[in-house]
């Protein structure tokens, strides 16, 4: 008999397709997210779950009694509880490479947009607040030639100081578990510890995973060794820093501005200080979010859950549960 998979989101056909080719196959096909209860009554039959960002936890895990394989369509995997998917013996997967170059861009993008305004001034000439010449209160700051910190220092932060390094010409630090000789090397980057980059770097860019290690990394205090014209921009999960001491810098003056993806609660609440602070950038957790980026993250996905299921060995099992 074939194994069983139920998938908690919509995917595109094509991955479907392939899913079906090996397992027998049930989907939520709904825009909204499934709720726990169902989402629960599903797993109990099913081998794999693919989902997305859903917790998986011991209550999930104890109420499926025949899931062997959780595959996740995301780098991140904040969202397995790792000791409770170990002690059931269960494989869970992400889906890591295939994203790094579109959440590098993003990151970029977020660097230009807060240093260049773009998002503030849309909306003073879309207001039709442009009537006269550029101003003092038009200017930004320059990306180009700036240092630029990054924690975290994986394969998206390799591809961060890549467009950095030879794109603007920066001057990278790095920040990270382990030095990387060869990055250094290939890169021209150099690694700092987190208070030497704080203090020295005009954008400082978070890209290290959430785990217990790295919750709220980044709190008052070090906001507070930040350079007053600085910029901080998070594409990692809102949890590595304090938000509370990120809205009390961007008040306060102790940093210029921020560009954010991610943040503690989301979606962000509709009355939530950042949305009124010019500021900062916000955008909606889209990191990876590209038709094709997405897509490959997604067979990517479904490849993994395929093979754990069919007695293979996934290409991108989670390094804590290998
Ligand atoms: C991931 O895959 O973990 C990213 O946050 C998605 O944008």
């Amino acid at each position: 008999m074939k194994p069983s998979v139920f998938i908690d989101r919509k995917v595109p056909e094509e991955v479907k397709a392939y899913i079906a080719e090996h397992c027998s196959i049930d989907c939520w096909e709904d825009e909204t997210t499934i709720p726990r209860p169902l989402l629960l009554d599903k797993l109990a039959k099913a081998d794999g779950l693919l989902t997305s960002g859903r917790r998986i936890d011991s209550e999930l895990l104890e109420r499926s009694p025949n899931l062997k394989a959780v595959s996740t369509i995301s780098v991140g995997y904040n969202h397995f509880d790792l000791q409770a998917m170990k002690d059931r013996g269960i494989i869970g997967t992400h889906t890591p490479y295939v994203l790094d170059d579109t959440v590098a861009d993003l990151a970029l993008a977020l660097m230009l947009g807060t240093a260049r305004r773009v998002a503030e001034l849309d909306r003073y000439v879309k207001e039709g607040r442009w009537t006269s010449g550029d101003g003092v209160k038009l200017f930004g700051r320059d990306v180009h030639h700036a240092a630029l910190g990054i924690i975290g220092m994986g394969r998206i932060g390799e591809a961060v100081a890549r467009r950095a390094r030879f794109g603007f010409e920066m001057d990278v630090l790095y920040y990270n578990r382990s030095r990387k000789p060869e990055a250094e090397q290939k890169l021209g980057v150099r690694y700092a510890g987190l208070k030497e980059l704080l203090a020295a770097s005009d954008f400082v860019v978070m890209l290290a995973p959430l785990s217990a290690e790295t919750t709220r990394m980044i709190g008052r205090e070090e906001f507070k060794l930040m350079k007053p014209a600085s910029i901080f921009i998070n594409v990692s999960r809102g949890r590595t820093i304090d938000e509370a001491a990120l809205i009390e810098a961007l008040r306060e003056g102790t940093i210029a501005g921020a560009g954010l993806d991610v943040y503690e609660k989301e979606p962000i609440p509709a009355d939530h200080p950042f949305l009124k602070m010019d500021n900062v950038l916000t955008l909606p957790h889209i990191g990876s979010a590209t038709e094709k980026t997405r897509f490959d993250m997604a067979m990517l996905a479904a490849q993994n859950l395929v093979s754990a299921l069919t007695g293979g060995t996934p290409s991108a099992i989670v390094a804590e549960l290998r």
